[in-house]
């Protein structure tokens, strides 16, 4: 399909949440896409097939992708419904009085009347107004603010409309498992960092067991290169005429995880899009399963503040 300059040349492929609503594998990370730029690149996005766009309050470009997105659907790109748009509760509003509001800001930012998922961005908590915590007196203690009552509030944003699916982030096996023996509702999408030096294959199985989907952030390693360059991936995206940010999302896509590569760069976002397209066979995907590293990109080392200690918040 052809629209402007811009050739579709992959349709897009999706994973069934426990909502029974269709979520895209491939979507577009908007984290440190800067304003000036997230406009350009979420329109070019759209163009080039993409439908879903990720999002935090605690990013800063919401009001920017907001206007995108509200461009592209008056110009007749795509419409709202065809969008799947994700948007995360930050820190300082996991107090049960404050969830609600901070959604309510950041659909109002995002120009838009409902999210089609709603993630708690950390297990962690601050006091309100606190961007990425300086000290301990900016953080809350887990026994002052359990997760369980804002994720009560989440609960509440999903049965009014606001978000018609809600998740979690940065949580693990343990912290979701004693979740759920309080919460009503499970989380339809996990999101945690993944790519193949972290491939997360237990807390994966765990979510799979539940029906909890999963979406892997920073699936390129997060701008950090070594991913990128590892021969083994290099030698084998050569093989098979692909390159290797395609390959490690094509690994993702092909083992039913969804993924969220951010660029800015038209071409990236071209070259990323077309990984929907890539099959991959056993000994491939075996390649890149065995190159776990445990090597995280995004330690949790800006909460370690007040008692909480990263290891522990991915627990
Ligand atoms: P840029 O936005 O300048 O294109 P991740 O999604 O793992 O966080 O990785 C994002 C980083 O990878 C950004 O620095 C982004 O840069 C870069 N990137 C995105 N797509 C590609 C690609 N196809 N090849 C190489 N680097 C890429």
């Amino acid at each position: 399909m052809v629209n402007g300059c811009f050739t579709k040349e992959n349709e897009m492929k999706y994973v069934t949440l426990n909502n029974d609503r269709k979520m895209p594998v491939m979507g577009l990370g908007t984290w440190k896409a800067a304003p000036g730029e997230v406009y350009q690149a979420v329109r070019w996005a759209i163009k080039i097939g993409y439908t879903h766009i990720d999002c935090a309050e605690i990013y800063g470009n919401q009001d920017e992708i907001g206007q995108a997105v509200a461009d592209a659907v008056n110009e007749g790109d795509i419409r709202r419904e065809e969008l799947f748009v994700t948007s995360k509760l930050w820190n300082d509003s996991h107090a049960p009085e404050d969830v609600l509001p901070a959604l309510e800001k950041t659909l109002q930012d995002l120009k838009l009347d409902y999210l089609d998922l709603y993630l708690v961005h950390w297990p962690v908590a601050q006091k309100k107004g606190t961007g990425l915590p300086e000290s301990g007196a900016d953080m809350i203690a887990p026994s002052e603010l359990p997760l369980e009552l804002t994720w009560a509030e989440m609960e509440k944003a999903r049965r009014q409309g606001k978000a018609l699916a809600i998740g979690l982030s940065n949580c693990g096996e343990k912290r979701i498992s004693a979740l759920l023996e309080k919460a009503e509702e499970m989380p339809a999408v996990l999101q945690i960092e993944s790519h193949p030096y972290l491939p997360q294959n237990e807390l994966i199985d765990f979510c799979r067991k539940n029906m909890i989907a999963v979406t892997a952030y920073s699936p390129l390693g997060s701008g950090h290169g070594e991913l990128l360059a590892d021969p083994r991936i290099a030698e084998a995206a050569a093989r098979l005429k692909v390159t290797p940010a395609q390959l490690v999302l094509a690994w993702q896509i092909n083992r039913g995880v969804v993924v969220i590569p951010k660029s800015t760069h038209v071409e990236r976002l071209k070259e990323n899009f077309t990984a929907l397209g890539i099959e991959l066979d056993r000994a491939d995907m075996e390649l890149l399963d065995g190159m776990n590293k445990d090597l995280r990109y995004v330690t949790g080392e800006k909460f370690a503040f007040g008692g909480y200690v990263p290891a522990e918040i991915f627990a």
